[in-house]
């Protein structure tokens, strides 16, 4: 795992596209798991403006999405990575996760899938306040398969401020530890001071099902942080 500190969401965002545009340069294939959430949304808009980025031929591999919720639904996470970074991007394939269909079924499904792709090359992550990754929620051992679950308090709140006005869904179906794990490479994106505390006890804290981001020490992971969330910051 390596750490970069960056100097602000902005610097990050070019970093972040930087570090995703060499990858689909070297393999425009690319097997690309694509979290939403807020932060990585500037980094997909960087990508977007870059005019020589060819990510015709990108496989696009949704992370997580709510249960019971369909694609026109507004707090449809496919709609959300469709319109940030699918459409923006030209990408043609999509794996999807399907929060509408049984959720037994859509997990295996989404597993059969990125098994026939032979895995993922590149995991774009977010970090929960919790410590999630997708919806991992804590406990979280790295075996965890893809399947449904149940969102703890800290998650429910956090995404309340995604949709002021709709009902935040209690249950997800979340891509598993070892879909992201297994990834060839990880980037995970941290910025803003509340998430100082979470990411230092992913970098410096024990393996624990406690912070799932934790796990992420065992696999190829570089880490992209602002210096508001960056734990040496000294920034308070
Ligand atoms: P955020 O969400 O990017 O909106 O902070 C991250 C997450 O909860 O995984």
């Amino acid at each position: 795992m390596s750490v970069e500190v960056l100097a602000d969401p902005a610097a990050l965002a070019v970093r972040a596209a930087d570090v995703i545009a060499a990858e689909i340069g070297q393999k425009p294939d690319l097997r690309v798991l694509v979290a939403t959430g807020n932060t990585p949304m500037a980094t997909y808009a960087e990508l977007a403006k870059r005019a020589d980025l060819d990510a015709s031929q990108v496989v696009a591999v949704q992370l997580d999405e709510y249960l019971g919720v369909l694609e026109d639904d507004p707090r449809s996470l496919y709609a959300w990575m469709r319109r940030s970074f699918v459409e923006p991007l030209g990408v043609r394939q999509v794996v999807r996760l399907d929060g509408g269909a049984d959720p037994e079924a859509a997990s295996r499904a989404f597993d059969a899938e990125t098994q026939r792709l032979g895995g993922l090359d590149l995991a774009i992550l977010g970090l929960g306040p919790n410590g999630h990754l997708g919806f991992n929620e804590p406990p979280c051992g790295p075996e965890a398969p893809t399947r449904r679950v149940g969102l703890t308090p800290e998650s429910l709140a956090s995404n309340a401020g995604y949709w002021p006005d709709l009902a935040v869904p209690r249950e997800a179906l979340t891509a598993g530890m070892p879909t992201i794990l297994n990834a060839r490479r990880v980037l995970l994106l941290v910025q803003g001071a509340h998430k100082r505390d979470v990411l230092h006890r992913a970098l410096h804290g024990p393996e624990t099902p406690a912070v799932p981001a934790s796990w992420l020490r065992r696999a190829n992971t570089l880490v992209l942080a602002d210096q508001a969330a960056h734990p040496e910051s000294g920034g308070g």
